[in-house]
């Protein structure tokens, strides 16, 4: 019987190195793919349709470094002052907000995947606000 048997060993450190490097090579591919968030759904035309332009509740730089927070004021707002409409700032004639995620943001951005998670995977965000709320299905304009 040999003491010494290589092989075992080199697997071991094969598996050991599979799964070290793990966090690495998963990432690998999906990072180098720049997000594209798109804006094209149903309710943005139509909201295009009625008032000439495409806008989010605030401006598209705003929204993007904002996001997160106005999200916790609009559950606050909600759930503890049951306040749920939301007058923009940057767009004083824009008709009030419905401050709802769901009913709100979802409905018009209702193209999560190439939306919110485009960023989302890209940066290895993952919001945990779907545990509870639902995903809308998802729904996309295809452009003629
Ligand atoms: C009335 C429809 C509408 C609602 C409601 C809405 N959005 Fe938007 N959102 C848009 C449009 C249209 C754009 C692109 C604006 C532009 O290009 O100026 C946008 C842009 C954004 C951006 C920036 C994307 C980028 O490319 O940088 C983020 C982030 C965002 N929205 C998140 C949200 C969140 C979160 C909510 C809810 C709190 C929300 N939106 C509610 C229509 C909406
Ligand atoms: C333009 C890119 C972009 C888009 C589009 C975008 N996000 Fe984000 N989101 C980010 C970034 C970047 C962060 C992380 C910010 C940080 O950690 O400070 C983030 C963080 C969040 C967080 C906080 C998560 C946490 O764990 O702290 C929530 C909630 C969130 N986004 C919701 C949404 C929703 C809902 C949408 C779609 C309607 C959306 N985001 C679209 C870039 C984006
Ligand atoms: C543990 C479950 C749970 C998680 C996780 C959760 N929420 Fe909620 N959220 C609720 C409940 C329950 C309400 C109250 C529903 C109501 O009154 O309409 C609520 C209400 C809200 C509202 C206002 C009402 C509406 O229609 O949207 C917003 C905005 C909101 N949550 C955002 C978030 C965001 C953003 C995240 C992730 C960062 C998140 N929530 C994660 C359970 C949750």
């Amino acid at each position: 019987m040999k003491i010494y048997n290589g092989g075992p060993i080199f697997l071991g450190i094969l598996v050991f190195l599979a799964i070290a490097l793990f966090p690495f090579y998963n990432n690998f591919g999906k990072v180098n793919a720049k997000p594209e968030p798109k804006v094209d759904t149903p309710a943005i035309q139509e909201y295009e349709k009625a008032n000439g332009k495409k806008e989010c509740i605030e401006s598209k730089e705003w929204m993007r470094g904002e996001h997160m927070q106005i999200l916790n004021q609009w559950r606050d707002s909600v759930v503890r002052d049951y306040n749920r409409t939301y007058k923009s700032n940057s767009h004083p004639n824009a008709a009030p907000f419905n401050m709802s995620l769901q009913s709100g943001c979802m409905k018009c951005h209702s193209n999560k995947k190439k939306f919110c998670d485009e960023c989302h995977n890209y940066l290895s965000v993952k919001p945990y606000c779907w545990d509870c709320h639902i995903q809308p299905e998802e729904k996309e304009e295809v452009k003629s």
